[in-house]
């Protein structure tokens, strides 16, 4: 009964989440794509919803089940990620970005299946920049006035505490988390690191449920004021 009463903490909040890789077509049965699980944007998207936020989760292709009360959009390219979180970003109080964006994609894609034509030729691929999905986002005035809380993440391989504030301020965002430790891509625990503009602070290794919910505590105590 006392925790049917118990105040949510994002009660009648909106977060919108974007989790997994993207996939960027070379030709209709080949494409280029990462080893990001979503595992963690939808531990994320669980423990919105379990402290009581309307949660939507914009996601790549994983294989991942939806969380329960999650309105869950599915995409396969950076272009579509963006169009999906440009269609569902009105309104919405919280904007987390743990999606592995690719950030190339090839220039053309084939109509049809490129063909070894027996010449031992190889096709040459140019590629251009992908959308900063949370860039583009960060930039919105809901973002800029402090109505939109926006949330990044940052895999770095080597220093990550100089990077992560530095992939912070350039990308204009309030709150930037790191992972911590090497290939957190497709496991079930991490350890994060949050940066933001008081400082910095560790959640240590554990599953990325439980960090999840931290994070959710975390992102709670900065946007209830
Ligand atoms: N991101 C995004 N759209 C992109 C690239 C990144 O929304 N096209 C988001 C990611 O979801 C993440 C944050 O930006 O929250 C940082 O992504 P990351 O790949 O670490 O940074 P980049 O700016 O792409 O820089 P680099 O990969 O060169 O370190
Ligand atoms: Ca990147």
């Amino acid at each position: 009964l006392q925790y049917f009463f118990s105040a949510k903490a994002l009660a009648g909040k909106k977060l919108l989440i974007t989790a997994g890789p993207t996939f960027e077509a070379i030709d209709p049965v080949r494409g280029i794509t990462n080893l990001s699980s979503g595992k963690m944007g939808f531990a994320i998207a669980r423990a919105a919803q379990a402290a009581g936020a309307e949660v939507t989760l914009v996601a790549g292709p994983v294989h991942l089940p939806t969380p329960r009360g999650v309105r869950r959009i599915d995409v396969q390219s950076a272009q579509e990620m963006l169009q999906a979180v440009l269609a569902s970003v009105e309104g919405a109080d919280v904007f987390v970005a743990t999606a592995a964006v690719a950030d190339w994609r090839p220039a053309h894609a084939a109509d049809q299946k490129i063909k070894k034509d027996g010449s031992g030729e190889v096709p040459q691929l140019a590629f251009v920049e992908n959308p900063d999905i949370l860039a583009t986002v960060a930039q919105l005035p809901r973002a800029k006035s402090g109505d939109l809380y926006c949330v990044g993440f940052a895999a770095e391989s080597e220093n990550l505490l100089a990077n992560a504030q530095a992939k912070r301020l350039r990308k204009q965002i309030p709150l930037l988390v790191g992972n911590i430790g090497p290939a957190t891509f497709g496991k079930d625990d991490n350890a994060l690191l949050l940066v933001d503009e008081q400082g910095h602070q560790e959640l240590p290794h554990a599953s990325k449920a439980a960090l999840g919910e931290q994070l959710v505590t975390e992102i709670a105590k900065r946007i209830v004021r």
